[in-house]
Order: structure tokens, then sequence, then C-alpha cells
């Protein structure tokens, strides 16, 4: 009994939630990406094994947290292409379309209070550009990006990749 009303349950949810999936393309804010239940899935399946689940990361392996910092690099130029350049994104499976749509879902979800009014969610031609330019060196990228935002008075997560014994 009590099964088969979890089961009716959780189909109403799943019927609630279909007709959203459809409106992906049309989305503009960020609260928009959250109810993306495909980007849930990417993030999940292809970033959240170093990422984990709650975007806390693991700062022993050298993964930074995203909670209260990713959305802090979207107000440079420069942060934005460090999102879509950084390896793990950049060499994931997903094609353009679908990267910009979990980095979307990424700020949205853990970060949405670090973005500027003039925010922009990233787009496939965004992705698409920066993409292929692969980083000679991660880390002083992030390093210089980190400057420019502690000069901004803002404070990205730790980053300890490259200085942690291995
Ligand atoms: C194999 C582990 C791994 C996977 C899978 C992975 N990442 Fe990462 N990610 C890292 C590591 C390690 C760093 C920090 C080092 C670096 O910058 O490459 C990082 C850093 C990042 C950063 C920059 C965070 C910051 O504060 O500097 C972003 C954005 C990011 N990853 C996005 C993604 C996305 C999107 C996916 C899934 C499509 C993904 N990553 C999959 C390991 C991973």
């Amino acid at each position: 009994m009590f099964t088969r009303l979890r089961l009716a349950c959780w189909s109403a949810l799943l019927l609630a939630l279909a007709p959203l999936a459809d409106a992906q393309e049309e989305m503009t804010g960020t609260g928009d990406y959250l109810q993306s239940s495909q980007a849930f899935k990417d993030y999940m399946l292809q970033c959240a094994g170093c990422h984990r689940y709650d975007g806390r990361g693991l700062s022993h392996r050298g993964i930074p947290d995203f909670n209260q910092s990713i959305g802090l690099f979207t107000r440079l130029p420069a942060g934005r292409q460090y999102m879509i350049r950084v390896p793990g994104a950049a060499q994931s499976q997903l094609d353009n379309a679908e990267l910009a749509r979990v980095l979307n879902w990424i700020v949205a979800k853990y970060s949405p209070e670090d973005i500027t009014p003039d925010y922009k969610p990233f787009t496939s031609a965004e992705v698409g550009a920066s993409r292929r330019q692969r980083f000679d060196d991660v880390l002083q990228a992030r390093t210089a990006l980190t400057r420019q935002l502690q000069d901004m008075g803002l404070e990205p997560a730790p980053y300890t990749y490259g200085s942690m014994e291995r």
C-alpha cells in the first residue's frame, strides 16, 4: 500500500516536471537553469564525480568549491573563458550547447548571489569560441584571476591544484 502510494507520487512528480524539459531553449535568467533536468543529469554524470553532488569539490585533491565562488568568475571576460577552458569542462563529452547549459546550471545552483545584474548566461557560441584554446598552465590562469577578483574585494574559493602532494 505504502509503496504503491509512493510510486503514484513519483509518477505525478515526473509528469509535472516533463514540460520543463522542453522549455530549455528559451531560458534566460539564472533560476530557469535550475529547472533543467538535462543540465542536472549532465552535471551529475560528467562533473559530480570530481566536483561532488553538492559542488563542494575535494580540496585535498585540488578540486575547488563552487559554492559562493564560481559566479564571481562570470564578472570578468577572462573568468568566463576560464570556466569554459578549464580541462574538466572543455574536454568533457558534452557538446557546446550542453556545456553552456551545465555552466549556467552550476552558477544558478551554487553561486547565484555572486553574479552582477548584467550577468548573461553562457551560450553555445561563446563556449565554442573559447573551448579549443587549451591552457598551458591552468594554475597560472586561476592565480591571475584570483588576484584580479581580490583587487575588486572579492574572494573566490581556495585553489590548491598543483600545490598539493601527489
Ligand atoms: C576528473 C575530475 C574532474 C571532472 C570530471 C570535472 N572537473 Fe572541473 N575541475 C577539476 C579540477 C582538478 C579543477 C581544478 C584544476 C583545474 O583548474 O583544472 C577543476 C576546476 C573546474 C572549474 C574552475 C573552478 C575554480 O574555482 O577555479 C570549473 C568551472 C569546472 N572545473 C567545471 C567543470 C565542469 C562543467 C565539469 C563537467 C562537465 C567538470 N568540471 C568536470 C576536476 C574535474
